[in-house]
C-alpha cells in the first residue's frame, strides 16, 4: 500500500498531455494499486489520474462509491459523446474551487484493463461525467480550463 501525493494546479505534470502505456508489467499494475490507494485515502475523491500523482502516463482509476468497486483504465479513449449538460465538478489537484462544467450526457470509451483486455463502457451519469474529467486529465486539461464558472469551495467542518 502506497498512498502517493496528490499534486496541485499549478505543477506542470498537470499541463501534460500524457503517454500511452506499451507493456503491462508488475510496474504499471503496481503504479495502478498506488493510485487506488491515494484515491481512497483522499476525502471524496471518485476518481484519480496519473499525473494527478506525477505520472505522465495514460492511466485512470475510479470509485464511484455506489459498491460497483474500482475500475482502473488503461490508455481509455473516449469513442463516442451525446448529449451535452452543466455539472458541478471538483479535482483533488484543485482543492479550494468548485465550478460548473458543459460536459456530454452520454459518452463511450474503450480501454485496456490491468491484465491487459481490452474493454468498453457505455453510460451516462456520474460515470459518464467522471471519464470525461479523468481522460481530460491525460491531455493536460483541469475542469478549471473548461468551467462556466468557477467558485471557492464551501469550508467543509
Ligand atoms: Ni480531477
Amino acid at each position: 500500500m502506497a498512498v502517493l501525493d496528490i499534486r496541485i494546479a499549478g505543477d506542470p505534470v498537470l499541463k501534460t498531455v500524457c503517454e500511452p502505456v506499451g507493456r503491462i508489467d508488475k510496474k504499471i499494475r503496481r503504479t495502478l494499486k498506488d493510485m487506488a490507494d491515494t484515491l481512497y485515502a483522499a476525502k471524496n475523491g471518485i476518481g484519480l489520474a496519473a499525473p494527478q500523482v506525477g505520472i505522465a502516463k495514460r492511466m485512470v482509476v475510479i470509485d464511484l462509491q455506489d459498491g460497483k468497486g474500482l475500475v482502473e483504465l488503461i490508455n481509455p479513449v473516449i469513442t463516442k459523446k451525446e448529449g451535452s449538460q452543466i455539472v458541478g465538478e471538483g479535482c483533488l489537484s484543485v482543492p479550494n474551487f468548485e465550478g460548473d462544467v458543459e460536459r456530454a450526457e452520454y459518452v463511450e470509451c474503450e480501454y485496456t484493463d490491468a491484465r491487459g483486455q481490452k474493454q468498453f463502457i457505455a453510460t451516462d451519469g456520474l460515470m459518464a461525467v467522471c471519464l470525461q474529467h479523468e481522460l481530460d486529465h491525460l491531455d493536460g486539461i483541469l475542469f478549471t480550463d473548461k468551467a462556466v464558472t468557477i467558485v471557492p469551495k464551501a469550508p467543509e467542518d
